[in-house]
């Protein structure tokens, strides 16, 4: 008897083990919430350590993050300030202890605060800023400039008045991010609305959202630490032109792509005309708004030269190379323009600035924020990557 009961407990026993040492595996196995096929960027740092080192720092990677609370007051650097719409209507922002705050003001009385727990941009220009209201994601109505240290009301929103309506879609974190899962859910009423799953957020562009799943590579190369060339990775070089420069495209094209299904998936290899209504370049002037894909592919260097995205850019490089160097790369193809009306001879000046003649900064017609107190619009301002000879530029001189 005493034998049978022990056999049992052992049984027993012997199956909690089990279940036990399964669920810590599936844990293990799916702490990357696209899949089992991910590895997550940590992984990435023992064997391109010094690559990782600067990548993990720099505008892809900070392109989103999430500010939770309570940990969230080192967040960014930016100060307390305000908005005012009118002589009854403010804004104000307050960082607190436990993070950075917004609420609107109505005749001195706080109609309504929210806290900041997810910040967009990596702050080269601009920061938007969203909270969570539910599992819905909405975008707060401030949004702050960094070269003009100003708090300005968001793109497009009311002038008048303070919006708090404004839900953040998918293709923002799209952009910004490396993957977010929505659900339907019903709701009191029976009707259907898409729903955040909230901690399936991965937020900034990480190494696999350029590279692709790379769960396998990992392995592979860690049980196999004497193999020295890559397995289970799609190798950039080996793609065609079009191809290597949609891995940039699928972010730089501007949000003219209205795809059926997410990018989050798009891999190397993958291509834009797979997208539905991709607009490509048709002789019209780009808005220069994140859309340096069609305006790269108007410039001769491009359609004859073939300079592509990684010409120019080191993507892992936490840097931001001087006009100097940009102008290097172009030397590289042109060691001596013929510059006949303009008599620009001294090479040496030629070679420190190639870039603001021939990718002169434009403003955007689709962006401009307004400023306090006042319906006067600060322009976003960017490089145009249409390569060109732009004559008129340079009358004046
Ligand atoms: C256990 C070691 C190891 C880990 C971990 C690892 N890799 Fe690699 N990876 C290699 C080796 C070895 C190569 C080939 C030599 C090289 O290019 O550095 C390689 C090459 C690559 C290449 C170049 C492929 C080519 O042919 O151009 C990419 C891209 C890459 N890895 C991405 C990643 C990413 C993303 C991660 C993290 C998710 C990762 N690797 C994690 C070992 C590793
Ligand atoms: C998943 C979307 C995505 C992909 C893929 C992507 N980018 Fe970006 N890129 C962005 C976003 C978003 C920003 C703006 C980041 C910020 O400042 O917040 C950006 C910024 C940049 C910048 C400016 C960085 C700086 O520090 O000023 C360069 C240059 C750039 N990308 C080049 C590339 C190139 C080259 C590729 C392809 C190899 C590429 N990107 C692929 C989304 C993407
Ligand atoms: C914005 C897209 C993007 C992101 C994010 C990104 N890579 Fe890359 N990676 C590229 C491109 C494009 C190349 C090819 C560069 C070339 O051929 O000039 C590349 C090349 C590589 C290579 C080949 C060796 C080399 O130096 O060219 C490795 C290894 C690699 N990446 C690993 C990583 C790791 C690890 C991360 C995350 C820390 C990461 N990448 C993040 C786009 C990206
Ligand atoms: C199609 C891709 C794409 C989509 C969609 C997109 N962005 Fe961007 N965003 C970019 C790129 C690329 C840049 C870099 C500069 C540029 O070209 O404007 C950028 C720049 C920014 C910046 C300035 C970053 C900095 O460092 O100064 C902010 C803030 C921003 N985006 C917020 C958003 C928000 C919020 C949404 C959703 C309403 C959104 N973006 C949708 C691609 C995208
Ligand atoms: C990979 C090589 C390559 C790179 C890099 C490159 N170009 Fe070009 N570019 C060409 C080729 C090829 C042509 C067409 C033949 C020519 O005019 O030399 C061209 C044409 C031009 C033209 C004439 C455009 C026209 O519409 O007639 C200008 C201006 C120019 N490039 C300036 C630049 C500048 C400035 C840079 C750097 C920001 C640059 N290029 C980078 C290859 C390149
Ligand atoms: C011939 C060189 C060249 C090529 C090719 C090139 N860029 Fe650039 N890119 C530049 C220069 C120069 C700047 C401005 C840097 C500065 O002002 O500090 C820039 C800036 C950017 C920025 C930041 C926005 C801004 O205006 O500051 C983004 C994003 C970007 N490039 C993306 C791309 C993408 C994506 C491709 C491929 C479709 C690409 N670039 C191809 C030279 C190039
Ligand atoms: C002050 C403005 C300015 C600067 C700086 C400048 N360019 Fe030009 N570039 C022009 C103009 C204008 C033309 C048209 C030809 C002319 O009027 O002389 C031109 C023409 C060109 C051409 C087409 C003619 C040819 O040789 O095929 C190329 C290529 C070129 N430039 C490349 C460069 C490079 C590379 C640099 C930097 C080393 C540079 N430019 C600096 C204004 C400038």
């Amino acid at each position: 008897m005493g034998r049978r009961r022990f056999f049992l407990i052992f049984c027993i026993l012997a199956i909690f083990v089990f279940a036990a040492v399964q669920c810590t595996q599936v844990e293990s196995k799916s702490k990357d919430s696209r899949g089992p096929a991910y590895a997550g960027s940590a992984s990435c740092v023992s064997c391109h350590k010094d690559l990782s080192a600067s990548a993990l720092h720099n505008s892809h990677f900070n392109a989103s993050k999430i500010l939770s609370k309570p940990n969230s007051a080192d967040s960014l650097g930016i100060p307390d300030g305000e908005f005012v719409f009118n002589e009854h209507t403010k804004m104000l922002v307050k960082n607190r202890a436990d993070g950075l705050y917004q609420s609107a003001l109505i005749n001195g009385v706080d109609k309504k605060t929210e806290h900041t727990d997810l910040v967009f941009g990596a702050g080269n220009r601009a920061y938007t800023f969203a909270f969570w209201y539910g599992n819905q994601l909405m975008q707060m109505p401030l949004n702050y400039l960094t070269k003009e240290k100003q708090w300005v009301n968001s793109p497009g929103f009311p002038e008048e008045q303070i919006y708090f309506g404004r839900a953040i879609d998918m293709r923002c974190l799209e952009c910004h991010g490396s993957f977010a899962e929505k659900k339907p859910v019903q709701s009191a009423d029976f009707s259907v609305q898409e729903e955040y799953v909230k901690n399936s957020l991965i937020a900034g562009i990480d190494c696999e959202r350029c590279h692709g799943p790379a769960a396998e590579h990992v392995n592979f190369h860690q049980e196999n630490p004497k193999v020295k060339t890559a397995n289970f990775m799609a190798s950039y070089k080996k793609l065609a032109l079009t191809q290597r420069v949609d891995v940039c495209g699928v972010c730089h094209s501007g949000t003219g792509i209205k795809a059926l299904s997410s990018t989050f998936n798009f891999k190397p290899g993958d291509t834009l005309k797979t997208l539905p209504e991709y607009s490509a370049y048709r002789g019209e002037d780009p808005d220069i708004h994140g859309k340096q894909k069609q305006l790269l592919e108007a410039s001769v260097c491009y359609k004859i030269g073939k300079a592509e995205c990684v010409t120019c850019h080191d993507v892992h490089d936490n840097n931001k190379p001087s006009l100097a160097i940009y102008s290097a790369k172009c030397i590289s193809c042109h060691q001596d323009p013929k510059h006949e009306t303009l008599k620009l001879k001294d090479k040496a000046i030629l070679a420190k600035n190639c870039v603001d003649c021939h990718m002169p900064i434009k403003e955007s017609h689709a962006i401009a924020f307004q400023k306090s107190n006042s319906k006067e619009k600060i322009p976003y301002k960017l490089r145009t990557h249409r390569i060109a000879i732009y004559k008129d530029l340079v009358k004046g001189k």
